[in-house]
Order: C-alpha cells, then structure tokens, then sequence
C-alpha cells in the first residue's frame, strides 16, 4: 500500500511518516520545499512537489497513491488563503481522490468542530466533512483534542523563559494527546474496515485542566510560572472582535480553541470501543506527565551544558586577556 502523506513537515504529519515507513508502508509525502521536507527523504519517504494554493499540482501527486493522509492545515492569516488552502484545495483533492480510485480519505478535524459552525476555520472543516461523507469514497475522520505537542510553547517555555502564561478563569477538561498516539492509531486504523465511512473522536486518556499543566511544568522545572488569567466574557469579546479563527496568532484566539477543545461531555467511551478494535491497550498512549517530564530532562540537560560552554568560553577569553 502507497501512502500520501500531505503536511508531513507538519507536528502530526511527521509523526504519521514515521510510524507508516516503521510498518513497511511506501510513503510519498506531498511537500511545497524539498529541501524542508529533506528529514522525511532521510527516513526512506519519497518526497513529491506539491503546493495545495496551486492546485493543478494536486491530481499528479496521487499517481500510484492507495490511501490519502491529510495533515495540511494552513497557517495564514488571511481568511483567502484560508478559503483556498482549506476549502478549495480539498475539494479538489477530494475529486481528484475519486477520479485516482483512492481506497483510503484520512482527514483531521477538530474536536467538538460541530459546536463551533460561527468559527471560520472550523466552519471550512465541517464543510470538508461533509463533502468527505456525501464523496462515496472510503473516509475516516478523526477529530483531535490539543496535541502534546503543543504545550511546550504554551506553557513550558514561558516557564523557562520567564514569559507571562496567558489562561481563562473557567478553565475546562481537555484530554490532549500525543501526535505519536494519533499516529499509530491512524496507521493501525487503515487495514480495519470497521474505520470505513466513520467519524470519530481521538483523545488521551486523562483530562487536564490548564492550572494543572502549569502546577505540573513548575514541580518537574523547580522554576515558577507567571500565570495572567483572562475572565471568559473579556476573551469572548476579544474573540468577538478579532472574528478570524487560528489559534497561534494570538492570545484571545488561542485562548478560545482552548475552550472549544473542553467542552464539557465525554467521548471516553467511545475512545474505549475504538482502542479496543485497534487492539490497542488503554496503558500504551502516553501519559501527559511522562511526556513533560521526557521533555524537561532533556532541556535542562541541554541548559546545563550550554552553560558549562558560555563559562568555560568566558574562562578562556580571561586567560587571553589577563
Ligand atoms: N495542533 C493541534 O493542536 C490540532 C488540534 C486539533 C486538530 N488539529 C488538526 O490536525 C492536523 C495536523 O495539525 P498540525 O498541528 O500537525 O499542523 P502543522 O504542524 O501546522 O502542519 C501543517 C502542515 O500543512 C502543510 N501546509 C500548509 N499549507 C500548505 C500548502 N499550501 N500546501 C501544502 N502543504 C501545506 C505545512 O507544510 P509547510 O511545512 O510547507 O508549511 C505543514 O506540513 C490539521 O488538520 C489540524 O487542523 C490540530
């Protein structure tokens, strides 16, 4: 089976390129810079030039392509590029998938997206949903909480760094999750046909509240986080004001997708059925404080050794000096 892996560059994308080439896949990663996606041609993928804003080059990146694995999310900031990227381009991906008799449609949305339809970007999500759903082709849709991943720039470096760390007063539960889970669970999930036609909630197996995180980064770092809460009806109007939705461009925006991951119901039950059919056991996804403790060992390491050099290199221009 001939994987494409679109956003392989990405935080998921890469993870996905991985474990697909561990598990003796062909891998083609879709990428708009050669020499970015250069890592994944190390680890054995075959790296094909594809730009999803250009979107004649999207039908040639399919040839001999048996399964498609959407990471792509754009990052601009304005909402045409957006409309493009997210909308356009995955129409045309979609049709093109049909014409190249595709068996496999990965694609990524958001948690709890269907709450959310007055946010632009997730309102472009839901709209490739729906296409996915009424195309005929063989779809899975996961919809993804935060990523692991993503709280080493929320939270941890500002602890190291000294910078302010920005969190609402009713902060909720989010089951993050490691980008290694979801890939495993979505290479696993392309040879069961029970996955076919579905949508479904990937999550970790226990919710976090932002306080939590942060009293977590302190205790492994032994350093202090400077913590400024922002009420909800502040961050609503902000978010009311700014309109455009993406949640690395600013405080507010960030901020709001945080709430809209932790809406308050559960899908663990669900989670459960699907580990179950993944014959994946529930021990195996990897724990939040594993991860971060993994992630400040190797930081602090990498501090201290720096340290040693900046002072021997001030201990070697004293001795040319004096
Ligand atoms: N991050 C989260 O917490 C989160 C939460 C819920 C759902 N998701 C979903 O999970 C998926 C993966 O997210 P992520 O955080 O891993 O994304 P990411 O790190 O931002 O990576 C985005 C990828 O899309 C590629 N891309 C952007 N514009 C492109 C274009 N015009 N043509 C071709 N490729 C393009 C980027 O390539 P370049 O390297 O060339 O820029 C990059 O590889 C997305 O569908 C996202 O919506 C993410």
């Amino acid at each position: 089976m001939t994987l494409l892996v679109i956003g392989s560059t990405g935080t998921l994308g890469r993870q996905i390129v991985r474990k697909a080439l561990n598990e003796g896949f062909q891998v083609k990663c879709l990428v708009r810079s050669f020499r970015k996606g250069a890592f994944l041609k190390e680890w054995g993928a075959e790296l094909v030039y594809g730009d999803l804003s250009v979107v004649e080059s999207i039908p040639l990146s399919l040839y001999g392509v048996t399964a498609i694995i959407d990471c792509s999310t754009s990052r601009a900031n304005d909402l045409y590029n957006i409309a493009l990227i997210e909308l356009k381009a995955k129409y045309i991906l979609i049709e093109s998938a049909l014409k190249a008799g595709i068996k496999r449609y990965i694609f990524f949305s958001i948690f709890n997206s269907f709450n959310y339809k007055n946010i632009p970007l997730v309102m472009l999500k839901l709209m490739i949903e729906y296409r996915l759903k009424i195309s005929g082709l063989n779809y899975t849709i996961f919809h993804l909480p935060g990523f692991f991943q993503g709280l080493i720039p929320q939270y941890a470096l500002p602890i190291l760094d000294k910078q302010l760390i920005w969190i609402t007063s009713e902060s909720s539960l989010i089951s993050y999750i490691n980008t290694q889970d979801v890939a495993k669970m979505t290479i696993h999930s392309l040879s069961i046909s029970q996955f076919n036609k579905k949508t479904l909630p990937l999550q970790g197996n226990k919710p976090w509240r932002s306080l939590d995180i942060i009293n977590l980064c302190e205790q492994i770092s032994g350093r202090r986080a400077q913590i400024n809460t922002i009420p909800i009806y502040l961050l609503n109007s902000l978010k009311n004001f700014t309109r455009l939705f993406q949640w690395t461009w600013n405080i507010s925006e960030r901020l709001a997708f945080i709430e809209m991951l932790s809406h308050k119901y559960s899908t663990s039950a669900q989670m459960k059925e699907i580990l179950y059919i993944l014959k994946i056991d529930e021990k195996e996804l990897e724990e939040l404080d594993v991860y971060l403790q993994e992630y400040f060992k190797r930081i602090m390491k990498k501090l201290k050794e720096l340290n040693y050099q900046i002072l021997s290199n001030q201990k070697n221009v004293s001795k040319i000096e004096f």
